[in-house]
């Protein structure tokens, strides 16, 4: 596992064709998104809203009009590579002078003036709840001005905007179900650059996905920053808010989702611990289409750790969400998120986080080393007081660690048939395709007759630390 990456902190740079509305302008959008699945899920948002506009996407950041890079705050490393892509971009706006150069996401919430005023990198700064007025902000700037908007909301949810799907695959595709979040874990940036937490309508959700599988798309993930605290027509204090409509909580979102069609995949991130109930078990457990796969972050293996950190649950409670997964879904994939390093951590407590990781053996964990952000609470109270030379080795051996229970996890499934969803051609070899199981684990195998979409029955055969081989079969899939 790639030491400080989230599921899909990556860059990729948005190529779509689609035109809507008024149609093409003739102006080109180059986009660029960083950070967490919710960020590229915004970056489909706002490629709707220009394309609603007038703008086409391009992958090519010289032929655009207009450069907006969708950011991460979350970790400073992750900002100092958004500093320096913008740098690069006020090179570009030398040799064109035209160019628009924007910020948006969690670093536009979290340094508004600070890049326009002071460092005169971007022309545009724009928070993770104003895309709508990205149209007007252009045009402000188009007019000579300097534009900004990071007003933070309580209702957005851009529920009835139709994303254009950024990813070329077609096959797999992310579905916003929730924004902001309410936990204020003590390290986290995120209630500040994504405000309140806010769940978007049942009926909004189910059509995507039902739009999404008619456009030949087979696998959805719905996303939240807690989708365990995803209600419609409920408030925090448990109030029903309209009488004559029906409550929904997360559970019932799944199985809604899930009913769309059978051969619709479903996944979902991110799961808090101190939140996830036995109902959305029992729901994943009903349906063959939920994959059996739980993203929950630990952090910390120590509850003095968790206390600090603000999680809201122990040691004893973790474990005990872990033996209710096992219990319900014997077979289900576990994925973590670990930080190394926090505030006051000793040799004691991150020990606790190798205990700990033992007695789970995730199959895969996205580890950090912890990096202080400012404005939260433990900055606010605590010493960012582990030397950077222990955060690094003690990441060095929960890394170490986890790469043992990842390979072992993954050789389970030697020898094996699995049902594989068909993604696309494998990076490393053209005649072969690859493809997930419901557990997350990758598989690659000769293309045959298939196409990206198709399930297909794979019998492994051979395997790395984290991705196994294997030949199409007709026997039944034992997972
Ligand atoms: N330092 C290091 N890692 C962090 N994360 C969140 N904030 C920080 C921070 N300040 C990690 C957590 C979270 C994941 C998305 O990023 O593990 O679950
Ligand atoms: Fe940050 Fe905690 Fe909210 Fe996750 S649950 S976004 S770690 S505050």
């Amino acid at each position: 596992m790639r030491e400080g990456q989230t599921p899909l902190e990556e860059t990729r740079q948005g190529e779509a064709t689609v035109v809507k509305g008024p149609g093409s302008t003739g102006r080109k959008l180059y986009l660029e998104s960083y950070g967490c699945q919710m960020n590229f899920s915004d970056s489909e948002i706002v490629a709707s809203i220009l394309a609603d506009a007038g703008y086409q996407t391009t992958r090519d950041a010289d032929d655009a009009d207009l450069v907006l890079l969708n950011t991460c705050a979350i970790r400073d490393n992750a900002e100092q590579r958004v500093r320096r892509r913008l740098v690069h971009f006020k090179g570009n706006k030398k040799r064109n002078p035209s160019l628009v150069v924007g910020v948006l996401g969690c670093m536009a919430e979290r340094l508004r003036e600070q890049l326009l005023e002071e460092e005169k990198l971007v022309d545009l700064v724009v928070g993770p709840d104003a895309y709508r007025d990205l149209p007007n902000l252009v045009d402000q700037v188009e007019g000579g001005q300097k534009a900004v908007n990071v007003l933070l909301s309580r209702e957005e949810t851009y529920a009835e905007i139709s994303p254009v799907r950024l990813d070329k695959g077609g096959v797999t595709a992310f579905i916003s179900i929730m924004r902001g979040c309410d936990n204020m874990c003590s390290f986290c940036v995120v209630p500040f650059t994504r405000g309140r937490e806010r769940s978007r309508d049942p009926q909004s959700i189910v059509r995507e996905a039902q739009e999404l599988f008619d456009q030949g798309y087979r696998e959805v993930t719905l996303l939240g920053q807690n989708v365990d605290s995803y209600k419609w027509n409920i408030d925090n204090k448990g109030v029903v808010k309209n009488e004559d409509e029906p409550v929904v909580r997360f559970a019932e979102l799944l199985e809604k989702v899930a009913m769309v069609n059978p051969d619709l995949r479903i996944r979902f991130s991110t799961s808090h611990p101190k939140d996830m109930t036995d109902d959305v078990l029992h729901a994943m457990s009903k349906h063959d289409n939920i994959c059996k796969y739980i993203h929950l972050p630990v952090q910390s293996g120590h509850s003095d750790v968790l206390k600090r950190m603000n999680r809201g649950y122990t040691r004893e409670w973790y474990l005990n969400r872990i033996d209710a997964i096992r219990r319900i879904m014997p077979d289900c994939a576990i994925s973590t998120d670990v930080i190394s390093g926090f505030c006051g951590e000793t040799q004691e407590e991150h020990e606790a986080t190798l205990s700990l990781m033992d007695e789970v053996r995730y199959d895969m964990a996205f580890m950090f080393k912890y990096s202080e952000r400012p404005k939260t609470l433990a900055e606010r109270k605590f010493d960012d007081d582990v030397p950077e030379e222990v955060k690094g080795a003690r990441l060095q051996e929960v890394i170490s660690r986890q790469m043992v229970h990842g390979k072992e996890r993954t050789q389970a499934f030697m020898g094996k048939t699995l049902r594989v969803l068909v993604e696309g051609t494998s990076k490393k070899r053209d005649d072969q395709f690859f493809g997930r199981t419901t557990h997350n684990t990758v598989v690659v195998f000769p293309k045959g007759d298939l196409k990206p979409g198709d399930y297909a029955n794979v019998k492994t055969f051979d395997s790395t630390p984290v991705t196994l081989m294997g030949e199409v079969t007709h026997e039944p899939a034992e997972a």
